[in-house]
């Protein structure tokens, strides 16, 4: 191949410096997207779907502030009160929301005070459609309003639906409303809700803080339900997916179940170690205010939540699927891993991790915990074993 002349390399070199910042130069462009900096770590919380639906009033979410207040929920994390549809009222003469008055007889401002003084954050719902799911009035035409809206109440969080919204764009929709929540100067985490139809995680890290990897859950073990999934069809749905979540931009696989009565305490431990491991946001959908034992037990282990809360932010993932024997792995800040020996099957069965699966060497020697008996194992070298019940776990952290 002939040598390029050295006068042909000079003037591609000159083009490569001219002609980026020609491109840059007209100062009609838009800013660079930045992400808010917001949720370095997966959200936790409550929200209000999942249990009360539209049945949500002011008197509830005072209950579940004071009961997240004062039975360890926030002391473990669980930080945000977020009231999903139906809070709304219609639009006033100038198009600014309001509230449903006889839910909400003190007004949002005077709800969301009330959960700050809790020591808790608030957050709130609406779509970018002309109508939210629930049928209230959603954002669309009136996004810089109702961000406006939102701060001068107090919000510190909004979950932002997909009904209603015909042909729009999902990531023009969500960028426009990102943008309104920015003007107002408020750190709002913007939980984005669009079920995964247009791949968020291609495109919204740079947008919000988290998305909805697919359709809504349901309150059961498996399955497709109407428009709902159960909960191992939301694992196989959000565990791909893994690559695309870090610090600040989450995979969201839907809120929590744990304790609202459709799946046994085992199922719902290995539910709520799942989420924990795939750094999914922890945002409790139960009556937080009457919650058994068992409930409470799952909800609040402080090391389960430890790995969801883990700074390197990495999801953890299927490292291996034996049909109803799974291993999943996820790899924490000191180097440890979090792990779940997950039997999907009928019979209790013995599953095996082995440390090179871990990226470990067979010849190390390491340090076993088991996060839900809450004791240290004696150290292991090359592997571990243990019998897993029928839709059931085991979790460990294995350290070096
Ligand atoms: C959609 C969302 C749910 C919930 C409802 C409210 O279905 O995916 O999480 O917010 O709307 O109507």
């Amino acid at each position: 191949m002939p040598r390029p002349s050295p006068r042909l390399i000079a003037l591609l070199a000159t083009a490569a410096l001219v002609l980026p910042s020609a491109a840059f130069a007209a100062d009609k462009d838009p800013p660079p997207r930045v992400a808010n900096g917001l949720a370095q770590t997966p959200p936790m919380g409550w929200n209000s779907w999942n249990k009360f639906a539209c049945n949500i009033d002011e008197a509830t979410v005072r209950r579940v502030a004071d009961a997240m207040a004062s039975n360890g929920m926030k002391d473990a994390g669980y930080q945000y009160v977020v009231i999903d549809d139906c809070w709304h009222g219609a639009r006033d003469a100038n198009g600014f929301i309001t509230y449903d008055a006889k839910r909400f007889p003190g007004g949002i401002k005077a709800l969301a005070d009330y959960v700050h003084s809790k020591g808790l954050k608030f957050g709130i719902y609406s779509d970018a459609g002309r109508q939210t799911c629930g049928g209230r009035p959603g954002s669309q035409g009136h996004e810089y309003q109702d961000a406006k809206t939102y701060a001068a109440w107090g919000v510190d969080y909004l979950k932002y639906d997909w009904c209603s919204t015909g042909t729009r764009n999902a990531e023009e929709a969500y960028t426009l409303m990102a943008d309104a929540l920015r003007e107002t100067g408020r750190d709002i985490v913007f939980s984005m809700c669009e079920w995964g139809t247009a791949k968020p995680w291609l495109w919204a890290s740079a947008i919000g803080n988290l998305w909805r990897t697919t359709g809504d859950i349901t309150d059961k073990w498996d399955g497709k339900h109407d428009y709902s999934l159960g909960v191992l069809r939301i694992v196989d749905l959000n565990e791909p997916l893994h690559p695309f979540a870090g610090p600040g931009h989450w995979n969201d696989p839907d809120m929590l179940e744990v304790g609202n009565g459709g799946l046994t305490t085992t199922e719902y431990r290995s539910h709520f170690s799942l989420w924990a491991l795939m750094a999914a946001p922890l945002i409790a959908g139960n009556d937080v205010a009457n919650m058994d034992k068992d409930t409470r037990d799952i909800l609040l282990n402080r090391e389960v939540i430890a790995v969801n809360q883990d700074r390197l932010g990495v999801q953890g993932r299927r490292v291996r699927d034996d049909g109803d024997l799974e291993v999943w792995s996820k790899p924490l800040a000191d180097g440890s891993r979090a792990v779940i020996l997950f039997n999907r099957g009928e019979a209790a069965k013995p599953i095996t991790v082995d440390w090179t699966e871990l990226g470990y060497p067979a010849t190390l020697k390491a340090q076993v915990r088991d996060l839900w008996a809450g004791k240290d194992l004696v150290a292991m070298k090359g592997r571990f074993v243990a019998t897993v019940q029928p839709h059931g776990v085991v979790m460990v952290r294995i350290a070096p």
